[in-house]
């Protein structure tokens, strides 16, 4: 059996040795704690729930959907859009839904990159942009995210050389992992950028409903002229809870939208209708869930980052997303230092390198943890703290 070398190309899963301690752990009957996953632990809201119940059992949703989806759903996600960012979309030019972010973020990859061409993705980044990118055997350029500039991409700093042969530039902002947020003066200086050297942007917006502290985050697509250089991806996993159900959009240039639906309905034969029709509901229905989610969220950010501060962990509150980004312990690497975490107390945290090179030196903890767990995760690292300063492990 030979495999492909696109397979080979794709990078090492850098969990594993991590994944094997939880496994272990676990069959030791140990209880493990998670900061790991930005997965929502409240439950998509019942309105939502009720809605999709109610279409399954209609035998109309029973049938193949369109890849187009339902042009109800491109509707509502067009008003969606409208309501929340004041930017007027095409419902049957401009939207495509998706089966989640993630799907088309990968598929993405197909519309433009032939062998050998490069695209531009943040370090630390949503690992799939460069996979995607590898997997159609082109060249990511690592666009490196620092905290001395505001965890930004620093666009002039790119070889001009890279920057005529790059096709596409990748963005995320509410950003994960670093939780850090992006202002329209940004995405306004990324629309001349692109269109002086011909990229087109593909901006992953899954985090623009999840702030704090009353702060409301931009969309890409409301810079002067973002539908005329490239898209926005979006979900409904973190806005409202719903992960589970896969379902997600993309908004903006006719062109690419055209060329990703186009893929698409060679890949895949769309989203299951019952649940494009709950997903209608969640756009439409009460939206004051998504600042009771947020409540939540933030009582926990608030928790978690006078922990870690109090122990000499660095972070600061973020402003938007489901993570916060902490600066490891001197004379550790990020591997070593989850490693450690998960050894002597048993809670897992997500290594920085593992979203980037510029990711060393980090780890990631999600707030998507229930408050039980919280609360013993925290007590566990404050415990770390005390049998470290005992034993005097690695702290340099
Ligand atoms: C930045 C980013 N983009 C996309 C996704 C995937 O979203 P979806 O669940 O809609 O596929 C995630 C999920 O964690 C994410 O963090």
């Amino acid at each position: 059996m030979r495999l492909a070398k696109r397979i080979e190309n794709l990078p090492p899963y850098l969990f594993v040795e991590i994944t094997k301690k939880i496994a272990e752990k676990k069959a030791r009957g140990e209880e493990v704690i998670s900061f790991a996953i930005g997965d929502p632990d409240m439950p998509t809201p019942p309105h939502i729930i009720k809605r999709l119940c109610q279409a399954a059992q209609d035998p109309a949703n029973h049938r193949y959907p369109e890849t187009a989806g339902l042009p109800e759903l491109r509707q509502a996600i067009a008003r969606w859009y409208q309501k929340r960012f004041d930017v007027t979309f095409d419902p049957d030019k401009e939207v495509v839904p998706l089966i989640g972010a993630k799907e088309g973020i990968a598929h993405l990859a197909l519309c433009f990159i032939d062998p050998g061409d490069i695209a531009l993705v943040p370090d630390p980044g949503y690992p799939v942009y460069a996979v995607g990118t590898l997997l159609m055997n082109g060249k990511p350029y690592y666009l490196p995210l620092t905290e001395e500039n505001d965890f930004l991409p620093d666009l002039d700093s790119i070889p001009e050389n890279i920057l005529k042969e790059a096709k596409l530039l990748w963005l995320n902002y509410p950003n994960n992992p670093t939780g850090a947020v992006a202002d329209l003066d940004f995405f306004n200086r990324v629309v001349e950028f692109a269109r002086r050297y011909d990229l087109a942007v593909c901006h992953d917006g899954p985090y623009t409903e999840v702030a704090f502290d009353g702060y409301q985050p931009v969309s890409f697509m409301q810079a002067d002229g973002a539908r005329e250089v490239g898209i926005e991806f979006h979900s409904f996993s973190k806005t409202y809870n719903m992960t589970g159900w896969r379902i997600g959009m993309a908004v903006g240039n006719a062109t690419m939208i055209d060329a990703l639906t186009r893929v698409k309905s060679n890949l895949d034969s769309g989203i299951p209708q019952a649940i494009q029709l709950a997903a209608i509901e969640a756009l439409d229905g009460p939206q004051d869930v998504i600042q009771e989610h947020n409540a939540v969220y933030q009582r926990r950010r608030d928790l978690v980052v006078d922990m870690l501060n109090s122990i000499g962990l660095e972070t600061k509150p973020s402003k938007a997303s489901l993570y916060l980004w902490v600066k490891v312990q001197k004379g550790y690497n990020s591997i070593d230092f989850a490693a450690e975490l998960l050894d002597q107390v048993g809670v897992v945290v997500t290594p920085g390198i593992g979203y980037g090179q510029s990711g060393e030196g980090y780890i990631r903890l999600s707030l998507t943890i229930s408050d039980a767990g919280l609360v013993k995760g925290l007590s566990r690292l404050a415990g770390w703290r005390d049998s470290r300063n005992k034993f005097k492990v690695k702290v340099t």
